[in-house]
């Protein structure tokens, strides 16, 4: 750490949130080019404060200060003319207007008014030069992968001028590459005297990319220092506040007469999942991998009902059943923690224990209703078993943590008594001492008898926890790997395709 005038700073900067205190006199300052990790488990304040810094969340005590002067933010915006942003997994995206009006556009700029076309077309192609970032300015965002979005993000705060960008768990819905492509980004806005303070969970990645890393704690500051002197371990010791084991648990092979419990035959949807069949057995943990846009959610999305299949039909303990909706595939027993907790999985106004008990899957249908009586008790045991931290049971889904969210959607599912659970990167900002509880009550529903399908673009996890893997590309599986042959290098080659060489870095 330098001795140079900070960039900006938080002195003993505090918030709370009813009953909860979130972030608790947390000092801390930033430098100009560097690159600074935020870590800490679920709930333990991190984006809160990302957002006190990016003007979104208003601190209750303590001071912001920038070169040493204090400052006072009413709102995002006016964090920006401060040149502080803040880009997220909820990205502020505009789907329906074009890459170019989405980066240049702002609250204070509702249209692009007398600003001449080609005078942005040129800003545009200047910023795309800057990045290295070749994405076509007239497409719709809403068309544009999530990996494109966050790249207009980072656009937009280059537009504006942002000297501090906080990266808030970005990697999360990004391959491997492209969170390579992402790094490579973020090390050349440092070159340029940028100050990025990145949030994440995937340890590894937060060693490889910062200069310092500092722990947060149940909102307080607990641990700063300079990357190179620890390690994920040392990390996670410091998260939790005492020595942690973090090894997967170990894997039980499903007895040999195991039956196959489910088995999903030609899935076809035309032009995005081409002739795909699964099996598994009792006990068993099937993983699929793939690069994201492979067909992975497609397939299980038209296995679940979700979408419309062109073919394919869908075994329980072989037996053909309907599943036309998810409602059908819930009946039959069939489960889904399905990839985006938003969208498809909560109700972000309701509370915990409506959220688990409702029989309303987000944009899917009804189905499953519980029996009222020990609904509550059930509920109880869930969340206590996943570890499930909220003020209270009735405090409302969007309040909660990312990691906590993810908890309330699995709990959800538990408490149906699935043959088979479907799980759609079941970890996504999860932090790791949560990751290793779902892993285990994965690796424990295995054990009791269930099937498990796990999608999950974690090479640890899904290696780490499944007896098979099988690789997808281009809609089709490509490849299956088990036993010995079940390893990193395998799975990343078939992923990518044999004629396409990934980066060396990729398959260390
Ligand atoms: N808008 C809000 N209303 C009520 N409580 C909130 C709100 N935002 C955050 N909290 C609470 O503040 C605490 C810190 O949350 P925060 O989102 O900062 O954690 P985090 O470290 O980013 O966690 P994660 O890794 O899960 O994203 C949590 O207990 C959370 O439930
Ligand atoms: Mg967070």
């Amino acid at each position: 750490m330098s001795a140079r005038p900070r960039r900006i700073e938080l002195d003993e900067i505090a918030k709370r949130f009813g009953g909860v205190q979130a972030v608790r006199g947390v000092t801390l300052g930033f430098d100009e080019a560097s690159i600074v990790g935020l870590v800490g488990e679920n709930g333990a304040g991190k984006s809160t404060l990302g957002k006190m810094l990016a003007g979104v969340v208003h601190p209750d005590s303590g001071r912001i200060l920038i070169k040493g002067e204090e400052v006072r933010f009413r709102s995002p915006r006016d964090a920006l003319r401060q040149g502080i942003a803040v880009i997220t997994q909820e990205l502020s995206i505009i789907p329906k207007r074009s890459a170019v009006e989405n980066v240049f556009l702002g609250a204070e700029q509702p249209s692009l008014g007398f600003v001449s076309k080609s005078a942005l077309a040129k800003r545009y192609a200047a910023l795309a030069e800057l990045t290295g970032f070749a994405i076509e300015p007239d497409t719709l965002a809403g068309e544009l992968r999530i990996a494109e979005q966050i790249r207009i993000e980072i656009m937009r705060a280059l537009a504006r001028d942002a000297r501090v960008i906080v990266m808030d768990e970005v990697t999360a819905s990004l391959t491997f590459d492209e969170s390579e492509r992402l790094f490579e980004i973020v090390r050349a806005l440092r070159e340029r005297g940028t100050t990025v303070i990145y949030i994440s969970h995937f340890l590894d990645e937060v060693l490889a990319l910062v200069d310092d890393v500092h722990v947060m704690r149940d909102g307080a500051l607990v641990k700063s220092s300079t990357a190179s002197a620890e390690t994920p371990q040392s990390l996670v010791n410091a998260m939790v506040g005492r020595s942690f084991d973090m090894t997967l648990p170990p894997k039980q092979l499903p007895p040999a007469d195991a039956p196959v419990v489910f088995a999903a035959r030609n899935i076809t949807r035309r032009g995005i999942v081409n002739d795909v069949s699964v099996s598994v057995r009792a006990g068993e943990i099937v993983g699929i991998a793939g690069l994201i846009g492979s067909g992975r959610s497609e397939f299980v999305r038209a296995v679940f009902g979700a979408d419309k299949r062109d073919a394919g039909i869908i075994e329980l303990l072989g037996k053909p059943v309907k599943v036309k909706s998810p409602g059908d595939a819930v009946r039959a027993g069939i489960a889904m923690v399905p990839e985006s907790r938003k969208d498809d999985g909560l109700m972000m106004r309701r509370s915990i224990v409506e959220n688990v008990t409702l029989p309303h899957i987000g944009s899917f249908t009804r189905a499953g209703f519980l029996d009222k009586r020990d609904e509550g008790t059930k509920v109880a045991e869930i969340t206590e078993r996943l570890d499930l931290r909220a003020s209270s049971v009735r405090a409302p889904v969007g309040a909660l943590s990312g990691g906590n969210q993810q908890k309330v959607l699995f709990a959800k599912w538990l408490l149906r008594a699935p043959k088979v659970l479907i799980a759609d990167e079941p970890t996504r900002g999860v932090d790791v001492a949560a990751k290793l509880q779902i892993y285990e009550l994965i690796a424990d529903l295995a054990q009791q008898g269930l099937g498990v399908l796990l999608i999950s673009s974690e090479l640890e996890e899904v290696i780490g926890l499944s007896h098979r893997v099988l690789v997808m590309r281009d809609g089709r599986i490509v490849a299956e790997f088990a036993g010995d042959q079940l390893d990193r290098q395998h799975v990343m080659q078939a992923a990518f395709g044999a004629q396409v060489e990934p980066a060396p870095e990729l398959v260390a």
